[in-house]
């Protein structure tokens, strides 16, 4: 299959750019898949009421038919007509923070068109509200809800530039458009509400101090990898994709904790210097501030020690970096888990496969 390619890359501007955004909702609504930006990374969308459409998505990302995918809106008429009831804390939330980078668990209505593709057959339903606005006018124009995973080939970090969808999905569907880098860079927070407790089963960029705007009840629902398992609570809800590899590079990577700054940059060069003395190309990942005291193959940022809520924009760019130059041994710095540097910190150590060395 030829995939076409639109470049939106300075917005929605004149007519001619109107007409790509009908063009490519008008392939959607014939059951294709067109991948586009939102605030947080490019979406893989596909009609959310075909099963024809959403089993293209499973079927170009190589994803396992139990992860469940976010249903994307742009106004809540469509919500209304998915899920069972929302509650007054639920109507509080989404006035704060949509549109944006929060996708909320409902429960799926009983009737509503929906393909149960999309939820694999769960009872509840995800859904956000993109702010992005080629995303809004695409699922505007397309009429109809859109499906809508990360469109990365299924275990590669998620796209935040046109080209990297291109890289893992070229031919293999019908249309990306282009709409330049995306501002967060890294997923969406994904939440589910029981009265007034917010559970978060996916960190993100919205945070559990902004929430706690909300209700002071917030707690995390996921399992923080090694670091913490003390915390893992056994009974409240998760995420189906939590369980899978995800966002990684191809290269081995490894991430070095602890506060002694030096020690750390001691420990990485010198892994970095042995791992080069064996043949292996090499990579460290970075802030701005010490990238001149490594020396490595390659050395990549991910933003600044001290802007710890813009790293998260870099990381997915970088770790594909690290691929595009045949990268094998890679020693990432970790960053702050204070804000948004804790959903960044939670996709490193997925890419890492939970490999970590604290010193
Ligand atoms: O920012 C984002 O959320 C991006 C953009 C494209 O919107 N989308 C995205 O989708 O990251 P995906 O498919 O890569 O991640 C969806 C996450 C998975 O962890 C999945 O398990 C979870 O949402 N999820 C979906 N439906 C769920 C449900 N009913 N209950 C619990 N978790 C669910
Ligand atoms: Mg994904």
């Amino acid at each position: 299959m030829k995939t076409i390619y639109w470049n939106l890359n300075k917005g929605i501007i004149g007519e001619e750019d109107a007409l790509v955004i009908e063009e490519a909702a008008s392939e959607l609504k014939k059951g294709n898949l067109i991948a586009f930006p939102t605030e947080t990374v490019y979406g893989l969308g596909a009609d959310a009421t075909s099963n024809i459409a959403v089993n293209n998505i499973f079927q170009a990302k190589g994803r396992p038919s139990d992860n469940p995918l976010i249903v994307h809106i742009s106004n809540k008429k469509q919500l209304h007509d998915l899920v069972e009831s929302v509650s007054d804390k639920v109507e509080q939330v989404m006035d704060r923070f949509w549109p944006g980078p929060l996708t909320i668990i409902f429960r799926l209505k009983k009737d509503a068109n929906l393909s149960n593709k999309v939820t694999a057959g769960l009872d509840t339903v995800a859904i956000r509200m993109p702010d992005h606005p080629i995303a809004l006018e695409l699922i505007e124009k397309a009429n109809c809800p859109i499906a809508a995973p990360s469109a990365n080939r299924s275990g590669k970090p998620s796209p935040t530039e046109a080209k990297h969808v291109k890289e893992d999905l070229d031919e293999r569907i019908r249309g990306i458009i282009d709409g330049g880098a995306t501002g967060v860079g890294i997923e969406s927070t994904v939440i589910q509400m029981e009265e007034d407790h917010i559970y978060i089963l996916r960190p993100g960029s919205i945070t559990k101090s902004q929430l706690q705007e909300i209700t002071p009840l917030v707690e995390f629902s996921y399992e923080k990898e090694n670091l913490d398992k003390s915390s893992i609570h056994e009974q409240i809800p998760r995420s189906p994709g939590i369980k899978y590899k995800h966002y990684a590079p191809n290269g081995l990577l490894t991430v070095v904790k602890g506060e002694n700054k030096q020690k750390v940059k001691q420990t990485i060069q010198s892994a970095i210097d042995e791992a080069k003395e064996q043949g292996e190309k090499t990579g460290i990942l970075t802030f701005i501030e010490s990238k001149k005291e490594y020396n490595a193959d390659l050395v990549l940022t991910y933003g600044s020690r001290s802007r710890i809520d813009e790293t998260a924009h870099d990381l997915y760019a970088a770790l594909r970096m690290f691929d595009k130059n045949k990268v094998t041994i890679i020693f990432a710095e970790a960053c702050s888990e204070e804000g948004m540097g804790l959903a960044v910190m939670n996709r490193l150590m997925k890419a890492s496969g939970n490999q970590v060395v604290q010193v």
